[in-house]
C-alpha cells in the first residue's frame, strides 16, 4: 500500500509513521508536514531513509491533488490542534482544518483514493460528572475555535461520502498521551516544568476530567479502521482512561518524588469543556480492537522517560511556549 500522512511531523502522525515503517514492510509511506511551530521534522529521524518527506501546505490544492494521485489511501492528521491558541488566534484553525481538509477532499474524490479522517471527540462538547460517555450518535456540540473547526472539517468528509462516494472512514479519539507531544499540551509542559524544577500550572481548580490513551493504541486503532472499518462510518476511539488534571498533576509529582500538592493554580481557560468520555463498543465489538497499555501510571513513567532522554528534542521550544502562555494573560491564582 502506498500511505500519504499528512501532519506526519506532528505527535500523533510521527508516531503513527514510525509504527508503520517498523510494523508494515509492505506499506510505502510519503510524509506531507507544513512544519509549523508544532512539527518537527526531527520526530521522523528513526525512519527518515525510509519515507518520503514533503514540506508543504495542506492547503495547496495542486501539491496535494498531485502527491494524491501517486498513492492508494490518505490518512489525515495535519491540524491547529491546540485549544488555548485556537483562542488567541482562531485564524489558522479556519485555514488548515477546514480548508486543509476541502483541498484534500477534492483530491481523494477526483482520484477515487481511501481516505482516512482524524477527528476528536471534542465535536461533541463536554459531560457533566454523572453523563454517559460519548457514542458515534451523541450530537455535535462543540465549544471552542479548535474543535469548532474540526466539527466542521467531519462534517466535509461525512458530505462528501454521502454527496460524491468518497471511500472515507472517521474516528474521534478522547486524549493522547505519549512521547514527542508538544511542551504546550498539559502533560508534557508539566513533566518539563518538573524537570527544570518548576512547578506544574493547573488550570484553575484541576476538576476537569480527561479520558486518557496512549499514541500507540490510537495509532493501532487507526491502522485497524484504514483495514476493516466499513466505509461512511465514524469509530470512537478511547480506552477507559478518565482522571481528573488534579489527579494527572499529582501523580507527576509522586512520580519526580516531590509532594503530590507542590503544583500552583493558574488561571483557568475561557469556555473550559468540563469531561470527556468515549465509549468506544464499537471499535472493539465490530472491530476487535482492545488498547494496550492498561495502566496509565506505567505509560506516564515511560512517557516520563522518554522526556529525560531527549531533551534536545524539546528543549528549543520549552521558553518560547513559557513566554506565550504569560504574554496571553496566565497568571498564579495561589497553591493548594
Ligand atoms: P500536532 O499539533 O502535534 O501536529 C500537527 C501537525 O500538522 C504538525 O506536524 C504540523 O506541522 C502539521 N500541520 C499543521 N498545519 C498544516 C498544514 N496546513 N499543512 C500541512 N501540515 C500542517 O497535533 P497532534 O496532537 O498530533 O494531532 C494530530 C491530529 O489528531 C489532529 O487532527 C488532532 O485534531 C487529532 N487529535 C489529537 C488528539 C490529541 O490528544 N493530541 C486527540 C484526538 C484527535
Ligand atoms: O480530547 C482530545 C483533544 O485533547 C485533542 O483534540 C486536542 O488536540 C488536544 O490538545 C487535547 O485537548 P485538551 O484541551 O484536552 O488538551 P490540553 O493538553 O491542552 O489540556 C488538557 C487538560 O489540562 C485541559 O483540561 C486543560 C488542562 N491544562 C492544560 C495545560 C496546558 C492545565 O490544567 N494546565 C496546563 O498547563
Amino acid at each position: 500500500m502506498r500511505l500519504l500522512v499528512t501532519g506526519g511531523a506532528g505527535f500523533i502522525g510521527a508516531n503513527f509513521v514510525q509504527q508503520t515503517v517498523l510494523e508494515r514492510s509492505d506499506v510505502t509511506v510519503t510524509v506531507l508536514d507544513a512544519l509549523t511551530y508544532a512539527g518537527n521534522k526531527a520526530s521522523l529521524d528513526s525512519v527518515a531513509d525510509r519515507i518520503d518527506f514533503v514540506h508543504g501546505d495542506i492547503a495547496d490544492l495542486d501539491l496535494v491533488d498531485e502527491l494524491v494521485s501517486g498513492v492508494d489511501a490518505v490518512v489525515h492528521f495535519a491540524a491547529e490542534s491546540h485549544n488555548d491558541n485556537s483562542l488567541s488566534e482562531p485564524w489558522p484553525f479556519v485555514q488548515t482544518n477546514i480548508v486543509g481538509t476541502y483541498s484534500l477532499l477534492q483530491a481523494v474524490r477526483r482520484h477515487d483514493v481511501r481516505y482516512h479522517h482524524i477527528s476528536t471527540d471534542e465535536v461533541y462538547g463536554d459531560l457533566d460528572v454523572d453523563d454517559p460517555a460519548f457514542t458515534e450518535a451523541t450530537p455535535y456540540n462543540p465549544s471552542s475555535p479548535y474543535s469548532a473547526t474540526k466539527a466542521s472539517s467531519d462534517l466535509l468528509v461525512r458530505a462528501w461520502t454521502r454527496s460524491f462516494g468518497v471511500r472515507a472512514t472517521l474516528s474521534n479519539c478522547s486524549n493522547n498521551y505519549g512521547p514527542y507531544q508538544h511542551v504546550e499540551k498539559f502533560i508534557p509542559r508539566q513533566i518539563t516544568n518538573l524537570i527544570d524544577g518548576v512547578r506544574p500550572r493547573l488550570y484553575g481548580a484541576g476538576h476537569q476530567i480527561r479520558d486518557w490513551i496512549h499514541v500507540d493504541d490510537h495509532n493501532r486503532a487507526v491502522w485497524t479502521i484504514l483495514e476493516n472499518g466499513q466505509i461512511g462510518r465514524t469509530y470512537l476511539i478511547g480506552a477507559d482512561g478518565e482522571l481528573d488534571n488534579k489527579s494527572v498533576v499529582r501523580m507527576l509529582l509522586e512520580a519526580f518524588g516531590r509532594d503530590p500538592d507542590d503544583f500552583d493554580h493558574v488561571t483557568d481557560r475561557p469556555g473550559h469543556d468540563q469531561r470527556y468520555a468515549i465509549d468506544a463498543s464499537l471499535l472493539r465489538t465490530e472491530l476487535g480492537w482492545t488498547p494496550r497499555y492498561g495502566d496509565f501510571r506505567a505509560g506516564l513513567d515511560a512517557t516520563i522517560a522518554w522526556y529525560r532522554d531527549n531533551e534536545s528534542w524539546w528543549r528549543p521550544d520549552k521558553a518560547g511556549t513559557e513566554r506565550a502562555y504569560a504574554q496571553a494573560g496566565e497568571r498564579t491564582l495561589g497553591t493548594e
